[in-house]
């Protein structure tokens, strides 16, 4: 049996739109999702027992069943049984390089690759839509993480359509070390907030008054129009999270001071500024870090990228 090393790309939100509350807790959204090379490396080997196990380098990751990555293989063992008892257990080593709890899908696109990977090992030869089925049992953004690219998402985020690839956009990423959203509280205080006499289960967003620019988005992703993308960029949890965290809030204002489309990704707390070329994305994070001389955050440069999860190496 072979072992997997794979690559599973990190996320980000040109677009989040909330559009209404559920019954079932959740919220009905309009997203525009887009991949970035960040990326963790997810190492899938026989463990040769009937066991998983779970290795992570980043102490703040839980090693335990609690993890995503853990609940995607437990899925799998579950779902294919015989497939278990033919091949055995999994040992998952994740080298994480994607922000903890920060608003780009790093749990998530860790569940994705172990899909992803494990129908490779155990050769379920299961189609992308099945993955993405199971992977919607794990997570909201689990379906887009096993596909990736540039996306429309709608219903609780696992309704995808495919747009026009916009790669050629570099990013700043920026988040305070030790700050970390929990993606509950912010669309539950969104909810108290905003939509508490609103709880509908139907999702028909033409239906419902946008506020925001969905269609618009679309269009210029469609046309590649990069001015009005930066422009267009939007996401209703700002209204929640960047009253709470300050230093957010400002994080944004100093990338929309340098001249760049800044904008929170997913609950936050990273805030992003796109650019045209790595020359100026460094240039970028090179200002920030002159007005912001905060040893806790932390700046990276990263490109889009029209792949989520790659195998990078299989060894016999
Ligand atoms: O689906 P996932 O477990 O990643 O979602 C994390 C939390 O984010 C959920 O428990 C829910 O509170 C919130 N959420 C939501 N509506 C969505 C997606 C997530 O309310 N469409």
């Amino acid at each position: 049996m072979h072992s997997y090393s794979l690559l599973a790309s990190a996320k980000i939100n040109l677009y989040l739109e909330i559009i209404g509350a559920r019954p079932d807790g959740y919220h009905n959204l309009i997203m525009v999702l887009q991949s970035i090379d960040l990326a963790d490396q997810i190492d899938l080997r026989p463990s040769g027992t009937e066991a998983i196990y779970l290795h992570c380098n980043h102490p703040e990751v839980p090693q335990d069943e609690s993890n995503l990555a853990y609940k995607a293989a437990a899925l799998i063992a579950e779902k294919f049984p015989d497939a278990f008892a033919k091949y055995g257990g999994v040992n998952i080593t994740i080298d994480k390089r994607i922000p903890v709890g920060a608003g780009l899908a790093g749990g998530s696109t860790n569940a994705a690759a172990v899909l992803v990977g494990l129908n490779l090992m155990w050769n379920l030869k299961l189609s992308q839509r099945q993955l993405q089925y199971l992977g919607s049992l794990l997570g909201s953004d689990v379906p887009f993480c096993i596909v990736g690219g540039t996306m429309l998402a709608t219903g609780r985020g696992e309704y995808l359509t495919p747009l026009p690839a916009v790669d050629n956009f570099y990013v700043v990423l920026g988040k305070y070390r030790s700050l970390s959203v929990s993606t509950a509280w912010a669309y539950q205080t969104f909810r108290h907030k905003y939509l508490q006499a609103n709880v509908s289960d139907d999702f028909a967003p033409e239906n419902h008054k946008q506020r925001a620019y969905s269609e618009k988005m679309v269009y210029a992703i469609a046309r590649n129009q990069e001015r009005q993308i930066g422009q267009l960029l939007y996401n209703d949890l700002e209204r929640v999270v960047l009253p709470q965290y300050p230093q957010v809030q400002r994080l944004k204002e100093e990338f929309q001071d340098l001249g760049c489309a800044g904008m929170m990704s997913g609950s936050g707390p990273t805030v992003f500024a796109l650019t045209k070329s790595q020359q100026e994305a460094q240039q970028v994070l090179e200002s920030v870090k002159i007005v912001i001389p905060d040893p806790d955050l932390d700046l990276w440069v990263a490109k889009f990228t029209s792949s989520s999860i790659r195998v990078a190496s299989s060894v016999k």
